[in-house]
């Protein structure tokens, strides 16, 4: 089982699976909304791409959650199920796998997984007393606790005294291996403060953890021994490969396994870092299969300093979100308003300038007063040159030349905020060139060729924003397309097999031949209305 992942261009990347106990909130948006970039960003490139979310299903939180709606556990959780995969839809989020922790293929990748970890001797009885948060379904330490006995967290959840006989994972035994990835792979975990965090946690000397639970019924029984319960999260990670499965395939390892893997990325928030940058290599290599690519733990969405959540109940709601202002508007101002990995305070004024500033005005204004130049002086008709027959002045040339490297740079190293401000660079330095030039005094003067020059320079700076844009706002980026008169819809997958050679042309400045058949202009984003008071 060693030939995993022979097609370099594959590139396979997951979301966390979420915890079904309610319908999803801002958090969970934005991880989603960051790996949909992603995923766009290496299929715009030609890259074949397979992107995993989906829900975490089993354990106490979520039985819990269930019981106080007074449903089964499993009819809960199809409706939750049902509230994701409509707020991924609403968001334009192209998944490719959504994985359910509950599905039957995942009962029989859990059991074989579980064997080949025993068959290692890796998994033992024994007894376990300590604090368990409930909301995080892990064990804590007593001073990792408030004063009043809740995790750091999940601030009005007291934590729950435990003592009894589980069944645990041999850790420790991983300690000099998992040292030795994170030395040999520095960018296993990213961004450097996480990774940091977990070189200290693991340095402090790895402890056995306990991989199954009594008196809980809601998850699959440890095999031979059905008074246990595989604990959630031990269950949970391996979701990741049974999303692997094609349809109807026969749930083996091997199958799971023989296209997409290892992962290439998993994206996730800080919170559960351990679980994927310690946790999951040790039960990966007690298994005997490769390891994930990376890790990346980005930060939270806080309102006034603390985690939103659904524990603490301060979030905000992303149906309302995406119903008054539309799924770019959303993606943008995340994409670009939070450095990936460090935390972000959602407020709703600033979203609304952000957008107004960006898209309204900056954007959106820029092709819509160059194609009305256009229309005024040049009948309509795109300007009749190329780059290769531009005079003089190169202010935006020199710009526009480096930004396609500078921003796929940006894309691969998940700096998106800094691939959105590289573009915003270009455009307001058009909105200055357009002002500075004064195309309308040149075209009273007679000056037809450099009107031209001018229009063109702009508008082949716009029509590169919207390409590199487009993983983030498809929706604006297609529409600016079209009215350059391109064909391409940024939300058309079946247009991906070329992608290959129209991203080595559309993703630099003045590549393009002539391109003289506009369509219908009209404006791209129109402004945003504060609605509601924060
Ligand atoms: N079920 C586990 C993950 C299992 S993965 C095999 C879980 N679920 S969760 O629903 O609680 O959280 C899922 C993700 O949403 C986590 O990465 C978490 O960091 C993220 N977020 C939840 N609230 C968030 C914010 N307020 N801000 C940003 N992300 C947050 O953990």
């Amino acid at each position: 089982m060693n030939n995993y992942k022979t097609d370099l261009h594959n590139f396979s990347l997951t979301t966390p699976l979420y915890y079904a106990n309610g319908v999803p909130h801002i958090g969970s948006a934005y991880t989603t909304m960051v790996a949909d970039v992603l995923a766009r960003f290496q299929r715009l490139q030609g890259n074949s791409v397979l992107l995993i979310t989906g829900t975490d299903e089993h354990g106490q939180k979520i039985q819990r959650a269930a019981t106080e709606q007074g449903l089964d556990p499993q009819v809960h959780c199809d409706r939750i199920v049902d509230s994701f995969k409509s707020l991924w839809d609403k968001l334009n989020i192209k998944y490719d796998r959504f994985s359910r922790t509950s599905a039957e293929p995942h009962r029989a990748i859990v059991n074989e997984f579980f064997q080949r970890v025993w068959d290692r001797g890796d998994i033992y009885l024994d007894r376990q007393q300590g604090w368990y948060c409930v909301s995080c379904e892990e064990f804590k330490e007593e001073r990792e606790l408030t004063e009043d006995g809740c995790c750091g967290i999940h601030t009005n959840k007291k934590a729950e005294w435990r003592d009894e006989e589980n069944y645990f994972f041999r850790l420790s035994k991983y300690q000099a291996q998992l040292e030795e990835l994170y030395r040999s792979q520095p960018d296993f975990i990213q961004p450097e403060s996480r990774r940091n965090e977990v070189l200290n946690f693991v340095g402090q000397g790895l402890k056995d953890f306990s991989i199954s639970r009594v008196n809980l019924d809601w998850g699959f029984p440890i095999p031979g021994d059905d008074k246990h319960t595989i604990y959630v999260w031990f269950d949970a990670l391996l979701g990741y490969v049974t999303a692997l499965l094609e349809p109807g395939q026969e749930p083996t390892l091997d199958n799971a396994l023989s296209k997409w893997w290892p992962i290439d990325l998993h994206l996730i928030g800080k919170d559960i870092l351990r679980f994927h940058a310690v946790y999951w290599p040790a039960m990966l290599a007690s298994a005997g299969l490769p390891l994930p690519k990376k890790v990346f733990g980005h930060g939270f969405l806080t309102k006034d300093g603390l985690k939103m959540g659904k524990t603490l109940g301060n979030t905000i709601d992303p149906f309302e979100l995406v119903d008054r202002y539309g799924s770019d508007a959303l993606r943008y101002y995340f994409l670009k308003e939070i450095e990936l990995g460090k935390d972000g305070d959602f407020n709703e004024t600033r979203f609304v300038n952000v957008l107004n500033a960006d898209l309204a005005n900056d954007l959106g204004n820029l092709l819509n007063r160059t194609l009305g130049m256009l229309k005024k002086y040049c009948q309509g008709n795109g300007p009749q040159l190329t780059a290769a027959e531009l005079s003089s002045d190169r202010t935006i040339q020199q710009i526009g030349e480096g930004l396609g490297d500078r921003v796929i740079n940006a894309y691969e190293a998940l700096q998106f905020s800094k691939a959105c401000e590289e573009v915003l660079t270009l455009v307001r330095a058009c909105n200055k060139y357009i002002d500075d030039s004064a195309p309308w005094s040149l075209f009273k003067q007679g000056k037809q060729s450099e009107v031209e020059q001018i229009l063109y320079v702009v508008l082949e700076s716009v029509r590169l924003s919207a390409y590199l844009l487009s993983p983030i706002i498809p929706n604006i980026s297609s529409n600016i397309y079209q009215q350059l008169g391109f064909s391409i819809n940024f939300n058309d997958e079946t247009q991906s097999e070329t992608n290959k050679d129209i991203f080595a042309i559309h993703s630099q400045w003045g590549k393009l031949p002539a391109n003289p058949s506009l369509g219908k202009a009209s404006p791209v984003f129109s402004k945003l209305e504060l609605l509601s008071e924060n």
